[in-house]
This record gives structure tokens, C-alpha cells and sequence, in this order.
């Protein structure tokens, strides 16, 4: 030990090393002894003070308000739930800091069965005192070399070593394998470790090391692995309380108590972290000159000021400052002290017990002291063993009073009268020193009469319990590696989106030029984008998306206004008959035109039909096929406006004109592009997808006419189809389109739009529960069932302003029974899922835009692409993903995109509107 601390008291407090004056007789002795010893009494008012001034202190750092530094600190760790004894494997343990200068590495079997047990292997390891202050890597490798040494010595037969690491210091955990150093306690002081992770620390001193490639999987606090290693008794051990060289405890808290965490449920332990408590006021009275000396002569003044009265560190250093003091007045040992006695750290914990120790006897207690050099009277052992015993006992009361807060905390947050609870005990303290245990039991029942305590002490020191947390957390770690693999065929790179563009564009041409083709490219007899001249009122349906809507759109000189009303389309008849679905819409479009003092006038009808249609003119549309929900017999093959016609002539009441039929793509686009000339391209991302843009009519093979444009409708939804997309597919798109009422068709809308995501959602659910990494591998109903999982809440679960715990409450809600960690990973399965559908359609658009800038010969095209679409309008993160998308595939397009605002039965309108014009100008 330094010389510093050996002038210790004499200097500052300027004792002789041996008294000048007259010895006091032996029974002045005692008394002086009894004197000082008075500083050491706790009386029963200080200690419910205690327990009541750290209970304050615990509740504000819970609630996030602790600011002191003398505060304690309640660090949540990442351990959830108490063991279920069903935890097995072979795991390294390595503790550190929990017990003086020594390091223990332990190999740990657990069996899975509860009630067995294989005891540890274990090797202690002295760490030098250079190493304790030195810099932190040479700690770090002084620990990787004795995990060698360990390893040496039990050569195991596995190659995949885990290891979990008790660190025993304040730190801020983010992870079960991630924590940083707060701030050092108790005797270690090494550089470049506070504010770092010492879990990487560790894991890089095992790197240099090289001889063993050991995975840190966990890191605790001795507090929890003594927690966690206890047998669970008549119910579980929700306390872990150590005594060693420092002291702490830690417990299971309801984690909606914890601030600083983003979870209202369930149960999280919390380090709380006492020895810093030392709050002036409760602490003041008890303090003794002999803690500020302490305290003074420690690597760290002013902190960890309650351990300094408790932890087994201090407890020989305070025993060595009374003893020198009573020497230097006279009243021990002649008057007289020794060089070793006026030593820092001469007097240790195992001397302090056995002094203590009634059975041990005064021959001991003097074979002690000589030790010391000190030359021992008749009367100065059993005086000795008064100050042993009060520093001990004060200890030990002290202790009693924290552990009492703690269970107050317990009842109060457990809303419990009496609380039945099982504290876990640990540490040398404990171990060497039974009567500590009973006076802190005594002070508990004093303070707490209303809690029945069990204390029952850890096995293997804690190595038991870190190791059983090593198990959760292997089995964690295990579980994001098969989520990474599942997920690994949804992160597509550049290359595959730029390889999907190129096919797009490949397949783009061949449609045009009348060649087998996954896109169909169909002409819509859209040949100009609106030009404001349009004016006039119209009807317009819009049929095909989340609403059917009935439209009244006034196009006037001051702007476009719209009265819209939603009617709902049944899914019996939406897969029903075809005359079915026709009469009911007309239906609708009776009531509406009633509602709108309509009735009886014949306004022109633009139809917005969302469906793949081969057009002959623009009032001419035969269904090729349905796609998404739809399923109404007898229509493919039909023109559309005629089936509406004879629906029309049914109800004979009625006289409409349908003038136009529209796909939503050319509504959006004439929608946004009466607001934007710029607008030529149109972008649906709602319950299907599908894109249209201005192709120069000389590429469209299929309609006459060498100059001009015309819009066409790609119907990319079907893109891939012929097996092109096949490279990309997943399991899980293969499971969606075979349980879809149109399997082998729309191949690229199934991987991006609406009617689709939730349901590849649900199936890699379904797959990471059997394989057991999701809601414990139990499978429920509900999950097993078609469509729970709506595409909109994959846009309510990604939502950034949405904390964990209401993502677990959304899935909750759909009877999904899971935990945090569940959440997060239905959070990332989510999150791949729409990522992937956002680039694929980014993809798309960049084929669109780039097609448009060859066509033109241009260098850089400026073009504005319309787009509606629940997903594509609701997704937090959807549109963004597109856009960059499309800026990396299409570097020389400037692309803007407008989201449409008045859905595309204003376009349908805009479309129809033209048309009147262009044929009173046929008449005149
Ligand atoms: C609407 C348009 O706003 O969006 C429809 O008016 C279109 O024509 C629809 O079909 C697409 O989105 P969703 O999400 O309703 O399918
Ligand atoms: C110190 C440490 C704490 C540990 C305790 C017992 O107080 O800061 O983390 O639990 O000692 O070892
Ligand atoms: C489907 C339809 C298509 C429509 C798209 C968006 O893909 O086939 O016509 O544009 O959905 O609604």
C-alpha cells in the first residue's frame, strides 16, 4: 500500500506514534474504548431515516429525476424475468470487481431440470495492483490471459465457448451485451474505461490474446447473477443483495416505474446501485471522523460514501483507523502503534472476522496483532474485538436499513400490504461473517415487520446466475441470427435493383412493340395531359381501390370543385356475379345523384376502373382480368362501359352518358397534371400497384399514328409473371400467391402494394414462430389466420414517434400474445418487408423516367410523377425510400413527386372533360 495512506491519521490529526503522556489504567481503557466506540451506534430513528431518505432517492432516479451526485443511481438492466429453470448449456463465467483484487473464471454447466446441479470448475486469478490502476486494456488483457490460462488448464470440448461477464461497477447497460463503465468503485482506477463499453473492451483483449475465440454473450452486475443463480424457493428470488468488498443490491421492478425505459409492461431488475447513496442529511449523523478519514484517503473522495461504511473493502481500514487512534491515546496496546498499523490496508476483512469471531479465541486475536507489530496487553484483545464488532455490527444495521427501503419500494410498486418476498444473498461478508446476516435480519424486521423475508444464499459465488442470463442471452443472440438469415433475401442491393430496372425497361419495349411481354403496356387513348381549358360538370365512379366512390366534379374558370360519396362494395359482390356488381354500382350512382338534387339529368361519366382493360377508344375498355380483390363472374373479356350501359338500361329510371373509362394511374396523372404540366407519369401504391406515363405514340405498336403522344398504362403489376422476378422471389412471396385468388399472376404488385405486405408479414411470422425465435414458438389461431395483418399497421408500426410499447400494444390488440423483444423483431420483419417493396417500386419509376429521357434524347429530363395510394400516402417511410431510389437508379432524371390529393376521379372528370370538347369540335 502507499506511503501516503500509511501517514494516514497521525499527520493530519497529529497523534504521537506512541503516547507521551501516563498510561490510562486498564478500566480508564475500556471506557475510553466504549467512548469512542459510541460514534459507531445507529440508533433506531437514524436508520428508519435511512431507509426512508434512500427510498426518496430511489423513487426520484426511477422517475428520472435524480440529479445529485450522492444519489442512487437504479440502473435497468436487461434482464426481464427471474430463471425458469429450464436454462441448460455450458457457459465460461468471468467475474471482476466483485471481490477485491482477485478475478474468478468459471466453467458452468446448467442442466435445463431445476434441482440440478453440476458444481462449477473455478480458478481465482490476483489481480496486481498495477493492473487495478494501470491502463484499461492491460486490465482487459490481464483478464483474456487468464481466461487462457483457465482454458489450458480445463481443456473443454467445444469449440463455441460463450461467455457471460460479471462486471461489478456502476454502468449504463443498453443490451445484454452492451454496457458502459460509469464510473469506477471500490479499488480499481484504470484509464480509458469509464464512458466506454466494456464488453467490447473484453472482447477486443480476447482478439489480441488470440488463443481462444470466445463469444461474450452477456454482461451483469454481481447483484443479478446472485439473483439469478438462486434455487427458487417458494416462490421466486426477486432480490439480489451482496456484501463484498462493496455492496448493492438489485430487484425486479415494474418496468413502467423505470423512466428511462420505453416499456410498460412487465418486470425489469434494477442495479440500484447504493453504495453511492450519501445523502447529507440521513448519512450526516452517523458519519464518524473515522469515514471522512477514510473517505479522504480513498482513489475516490466524496463518492460511494454509504459502501465506505459497509463493504468489506472498508471495513479493515475503518477497524485499523479506530485501533491506531485508541493506541495514540493510550487506551490499547501500551499507548503504542506500529509502522504497520499506521498503514493503509494492513487490517483487512479476514482479520476484522476472526478478531470478531467469538469462537476463535483470544490467542487468535493476539497472534493478529502481533502481527502487526503491536505489542498486546492483557486487556486489548477482548478491546479489540468491541471495535471489531461495533464496526461489524454498524455494518451490518446500516445494510438493514438499505434492504428495507428496497422492500418498501417492493410493497409499494407491488401495491401489497404484506409482501412474501426471497432475498438472495452474496459476497465474503455473508459467507465468512454468519452475524452479520442475523443483525441485518433483526434491523430488517424492525423497520419492515410487515415483510416475510427469506434471505437464501447464491450458489457458486453467482456464476450460476450469470450464466443462467448468458443462456437467455445466447438464445437471443441465436434467435437474431435466423431472424438476419430470413430476412437476408428481403435487403436487396444495388445491383438487383438496378438488374430490375434493366428488365423493366426490357420488358417496357417489348409490350409496346406488340412482343410476349410480362407488361401489357395497353394504349388508354389519353393523348394530352389537361391544359386548363377544361370546363364544365361531370359524374366520375372510381372503382378498384380501398372505396368506391361516386363523384359530382365541377370544372369551372375559378377551379375544380368535388362532392364525393363513398359506398362500400361487398366482397360477396365483388366475387360474385358480374350483372351483380353492375347493378349495385349503378344503385349507388342513383342514390348519389338523389342525394345531389340530381336525378333526371344526364351529366357525361368519366369511369375510373382500376383493373388491367384493352382499350379501343376511350370509351371502349375490355376487362383482360381482374386483379386484387375482384373476382365478379362473366366480365373478363367484356367491354366495361357496355356491362355498365345494359346495368344503366336495366334501371330503366336512369340516363347516364359514360364517356370516358380511366385507369386510376391516368386519373392520378390527369389529376396532378391539371396542377403540374410537368405531371407524366402516374403512380399507384395503394391496395395494388401499377404505373402510366406519356409514351411518344411512334412506340406504340398497336395504335395508328406516327407523331403525338399517348398514355399508357403498363400495368407493371403483372410485371414478372413470366418467371423474369424469379431470382428475387421469397418462400414467403411463393406462400402469399398461392393462397390468393389469382396465384401465378400479378407477381411485382405481390411484393409491393397493399393487399400484400401484411399477409408476407404474417407468413415470416408464422415461420420464425416455428422456428421458435417469435412468441416462444407457441403458433396461435389468430396468427394462422388470412389477413389479420393489415398493411396499415405495418404504417402504424414503423412510425418513428411510436415507442416499442405501443408497437406491442398494436400487435397485442390483434391477439398476438408477445414480449419486447417479439416487438422489436415484428418491428424489423416489417421493416425489410416494406423496405423491399419501396425499392423494388423505386426500380419501376426509374425504368419509367428513364424510358421518357431516351425517348426524348435528353441528357437530363425534369419530369413529376402523380401518385395515390393508401400505402404509398400513409407509409412513414415509404415515399422517401422510393425517391432514393430512384435518384440512385435515374441520376439524370430530376424527379418530383406529387401526391394526389382529390383521388383520381377528378382526373377521370379532366379526362372525360377533354373528350366533350374534342367532340363538339368533331360536330362543328
Ligand atoms: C384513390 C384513387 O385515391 O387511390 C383511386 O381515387 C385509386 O382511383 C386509389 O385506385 C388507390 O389507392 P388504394 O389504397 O385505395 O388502393
Ligand atoms: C460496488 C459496485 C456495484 C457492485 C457492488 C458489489 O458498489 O459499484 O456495481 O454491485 O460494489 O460488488
Ligand atoms: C391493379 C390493377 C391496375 C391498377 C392497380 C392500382 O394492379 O390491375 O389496373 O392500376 O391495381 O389500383
Amino acid at each position: 500500500m502507499d506511503s501516503i495512506g500509511a501517514i494516514g491519521l497521525q499527520q493530519r490529526e497529529g497523534f504521537p506514534s506512541c503516547s507521551q503522556k501516563g498510561l490510562p489504567c486498564p478500566s480508564d481503557s475500556s471506557e475510553l474504548v466504549l467512548e469512542c466506540l459510541q460514534q459507531f451506534k445507529v440508533t433506531q430513528t437514524q436508520l428508519q431515516q435511512i431507509q426512508t431518505s434512500l427510498l426518496g432517492s430511489m423513487e426520484q432516479a426511477l422517475g428520472g429525476q435524480a440529479s445529485s451526485a450522492s444519489a442512487v443511481r437504479m440502473l435497468p438492466t436487461y434482464v426481464g424475468s427471474t430463471p425458469h429453470g429450464t436454462e441448460q448449456g455450458d457457459f465460461l463465467v468471468l467475474e471482476l470487481g466483485a471481490t477485491g483484487a482477485s478475478l474468478r473464471v468459471l466453467w458452468v454447466t446448467l442442466m435445463g431440470t431445476e434441482g440440478h446441479r453440476m458444481e462449477p470448475r473455478s480458478q481465482e486469478f490476483v489481480i496486481p495492483p498495477e493492473v487495478m490502476l494501470g491502463p484499461g486494456q492491460q486490465l482487459f488483457d490481464f483478464a483474456a490471459h487468464c481466461l487462457s490460462e483457465f482454458l489450458d488448464a480445463f481443456p473443454v470440448s467445444t469449440q463455441d465457448l460463450q461467455l457471460g461477464f460479471s462486471f461489478s461497477f456502476p454502468c449504463h447497460q443498453t443490451g445484454l451485451d452492451r454496457s458502459t463503465l460509469i464510473s469506477w468503485t471500490k479499488g480499481f482506477r484504470c484509464s480509458g474505461v469509464e464512458g466506454h463499453d466494456v464488453v467490447q473492451l473484453l472482447r477486443d483483449a480476447i482478439k489480441r490474446q488470440g488463443a481462444y475465440s470466445i463469444d461474450v454473450v452477456a454482461v451483469v452486475n454481481d447483484t443479478v447473477g446472485t439473483m439469478m443463480g438462486c434455487e427458487p424457493g417458494v416462490g421466486p428470488c426477486e432480490v439480489g443483495l451482496v456484501v463484498d468488498t462493496g455492496t448493492n443490491a438489485c430487484y425486479m421492478e415494474e418496468a413502467r416505474h423505470v423512466a428511462v425505459l420505453d416499456e410498460d409492461r412487465g418486470r425489469v431488475c434494477v442495479s440500484v446501485e447504493w453504495g453511492s447513496f450519501g445523502d447529507d442529511e440521513a448519512l450526516g449523523p452517523v458519519l464518524t471522523t473515522f469515514d471522512h478519514a477514510l473517505d479522504q484517503e480513498s482513489l475516490n473522495p466524496g463518492a460511494q460514501r454509504f459502501e465506505k461504511m459497509i463493504g468489506g473493502l472498508y471495513l479493515g481500514e475503518l477497524v485499523r483507523l479506530v485501533l491506531a487512534h485508541l493506541a495514540q491515546q493510550g487506551a490499547l496496546f501500551g499507548g503504542c502503534t506500529s509502522p504497520a498499523l499506521l498503514s493503509r490496508g494492513s487490517i483487512l476483512l479476514e482479520h476484522v472476522t476472526e478478531m470478531e469471531d467469538p469462537l476463535a479465541g483470544a490467542a487468535r486475536v493476539h497472534a493478529i496483532l502481533q502481527d502487526l507489530g503491536l505489542s498486546v496487553g492483557t486487556s486489548d484483545a477482548e478491546l479489540v474485538r468491541y471495535v471489531c464488532t461495533a464496526v461489524f455490527t454498524r455494518a451490518a444495521r446500516l445494510c438493514g436499513a438499505a434492504l428495507a427501503a428496497v422492500l418498501s419500494r417492493l410493497q409499494h410498486s407491488r401495491e401489497q400490504q404484506m409482501l412474501q418476498i426471497a432475498v438472495a444473498t452474496g459476497g465474503r461478508v455473508f459467507e465468512r461473517h454468519p452475524s452479520f446476516l442475523s443483525i441485518l435480519q433483526e434491523t430488517v424486521m424492525l423497520l419492515v415487520p410487515e415483510c416475510d423475508v427469506s434471505f437464501i444464499p447464491s450458489v457458486d459465488g453467482g456464476g450460476r446466475g450469470v450464466a443462467m442470463v448468458t443462456a437467455v442471452a445466447a438464445r437471443l443472440a441465436a434467435h437474431r441470427r435466423l431472424l438476419e438469415e430470413t430476412l437476408a433475401p428481403f435487403r436487396l442491393n444495388r445491383e438487383q435493383l438496378a438488374a430490375v430496372q434493366a428488365q423493366m425497361q426490357e420488358a417496357m419495349a417489348k409490350g409496346l412493340r406488340g412482343e410476349a411481354s410480362s407488361l401489357r403496356m395497353l394504349p388508354t387513348y389519353v393523348r394530352a395531359t389537361p391544359d386548363g381549358s377544361e370546363r364544365g360538370d361531370f359524374l366520375a365512379l372510381d372503382l378498384g381501390g380501398t372505396n368506391f366512390r361516386v363523384l359530382l366534379v365541377r370544372v369551372t374558370a375559378g377551379g375544380v370543385q368535388i362532392t364525393s360519396q363513398v359506398y362500400s362494395i361487398p366482397e360477396c359482390v365483388a366475387q360474385g356475379s358480374g350483372q351483380q356488381l353492375f347493378d349495385h354500382i349503378v344503385d349507388c350512382i342513383v342514390d348519389f345523384q338523389q342525394k345531389q338534387g340530381l336525378s333526371g339529368q344526364s351529366l357525361p361519366l368519366g369511369f375510373t376502373f382500376s383493373f388491367p382493360c384493352r382499350q379501343l377508344g376511350l370509351d371502349q375498355g375490355i376487362l383482360l382480368n381482374w386483379t386484387k380483390g375482384f373476382n365478379a363472374s362473366d366480365c373478363e373479356g367484356q367491354d366495361v362501359v357496355c356491362l355498365l350501359r345494359e346495368a344503366i338500361g336495366r334501371k330503366q329510371a336512369v340516363k347516364l352518358n359514360v364517356v370516358a373509362i380511366v385507369n386510376d394511374t391516368v386519373g392520378t396523372m390527369m389529376s396532378c397534371g391539371y396542377e403540374d404540366p410537368r405531371c407524366e407519369v402516374g403512380l399507384i401504391v395503394g391496395t395494388g400497384t401499377n404505373a402510366c406515363y406519356m409514351e411518344e405514340l411512334r412506340n406504340v405498336a398497336s395504335v395508328a399514328g406516327d407523331s403525338g403522344h399517348m398514355c399508357i398504362n403498363m400495368e407493371w403489376g403483372a410485371f414478372g409473371d413470366d418467371g423474369s422476378l424469379g431470382l428475387l422471389r421469397t418462400c414467403f412471396d411463393a406462400n402469399v400467391d398461392q393462397a390468393s385468388i389469382n396465384p401465378g399472376k400479378q407477381s411485382f404488385e405481390k411484393m409491393i402494394s397493399g393487399m400484400y405486405l401484411g399477409e408476407i408479414v404474417r407468413h415470416i411470422l408464422l415461420h420464425l414462430t416455428s422456428l421458435g425465435v417469435l412468441f416462444r414458438g407457441q403458433q396461435t389461431q389468430r396468427l394462422q389466420t388470412r389477413d389479420i395483418f393489415k398493411t396499415k399497421f405495418l404504417s402504424e408500426i414503423e412510425s418513428d414517434s411510436l415507442a416499442l410499447r405501443q408497437v406491442r400494444a398494436i400487435l397485442e390488440d390483434l391477439g398476438l400474445p408477445l414480449t419486447s423483444d417479439d416487438a422489436l423483431m415484428v418491428l424489423e420483419v416489417c421493416q425489410a418487408v416494406s423496405q423491399r417493396a419501396a425499392q423494388l417500386c423505386g426500380a419501376g419509376v426509374a425504368a419509367v423516367v428513364e424510358k421518357i429521357r431516351e425517348n426524348r434524347g435528353l441528357e437530363e429530363l425534369t419530369v413529376s410523377v402523380g401518385v395515390d395510394g393508401t400505402l404509398y400516402k400513409l407509409h412513414p417511410h415509404f415515399s422517401g425510400l422510393v425517391a432514393a431510389t430512384v435518384r440512385e437508379l435515374a441520376p439524370r432524371c430530376a424527379v418530383t413527386f406529387l401526391q394526389s390529393e382529390d383521388g383520381s376521379g377528378k382526373g377521370a372528370a379532366l379526362v372525360t372533360a377533354v373528350a366533350c370538347r374534342l367532340a363538339q369540335m368533331d360536330h362543328v
